[in-house]
């Protein structure tokens, strides 16, 4: 099986818990897209949930499938979120922020009564910050300088870029921010790095998610694996 295949059975198993009538957390990604499919599948089949999206890409491809949006304002709490992670330890905490969305997922995880992570094999890691480098938004004015006190905590990051038009460009995310990645020789207490960045001026928000998941659905070429 390729990654492709490990993700969408991780993701396909996940929409099995949804249920008629629940609000739904719609993460944002290459994972949870297949999700999005799925759960536009068994919309046509009568299901009857609404969703709330995590992103603005994601946002649309819940329209593309005809799933029922809501916002967070008429609907404060969510009964299960669906969402997919760059990085996952045995303690279940994450990285997440790879697709830039990490602001509107952690508000949305924050007000979900049930977090199920999808990832392949592959984001499963000992230690968080080994295999990839953690996204931090950061508001534009002033950047250098926050980017200046983020490096005293993980050492060195880089301004995330993007392409557009065959141009390079930094990266601006749904929120009107820009995005750090941190490269950190591993983040071995994720909960004392999460709150000592969130309390530099500047930050808005990083990618770990400590004490949120309540499962990890993992595809593996032997089928699915579970962390709970
Ligand atoms: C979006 O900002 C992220 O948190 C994604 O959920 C995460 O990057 C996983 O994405 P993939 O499923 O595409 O790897």
């Amino acid at each position: 099986m390729n990654t492709e295949n490990l993700k969408k059975i991780a993701a396909e198993k996940a929409t099995e818990n949804i249920e008629s009538g629940m609000i739904v957390g719609l993460g944002t990604g290459s994972t949870v897209y297949y999700a999005l499919l799925k759960l536009g599948e068994m919309i046509r089949e009568g299901l009857d949930i609404v969703g709330i999206p995590t992103s603005a890409g994601t946002e649309e491809i819940a329209i593309a499938q005809q799933i029922p949006l809501t916002t967070l304002a008429s609907s404060p709490t969510i009964d299960l979120t669906i969402d997919g992670a760059d990085e996952v330890d045995a303690h279940l905490n994450l990285i997440k922020g790879g697709g830039a969305a990490l602001v509107r997922e952690k508000i949305i995880a924050n007000a979900s009564k049930r977090i199920l992570i999808v990832v392949d094999e592959s984001k499963v890691s000992r230690v968080l910050g080994t295999t990839f480098p953690l996204p931090v938004e950061i508001v534009r004015f002033g950047w250098e300088s926050t980017q200046t006190k983020v490096n005293r905590i993980c050492g060195r990051s880089t301004l995330r870029l993007t392409t557009q038009n065959g141009n390079q460009q930094s990266l601006i995310t749904d929120n009107g921010n820009y995005i750090l990645d941190c490269h950190f020789d591993g983040i071995p207490e994720p909960e004392k790095i999460e709150l000592q960045l969130n309390n530099i001026p500047g930050v808005v928000e990083n990618g770990i998610f400590v004490n949120r998941a309540d499962k990890i659905i993992i595809g593996t070429p032997s089928g699915i694996r579970y962390m709970e």
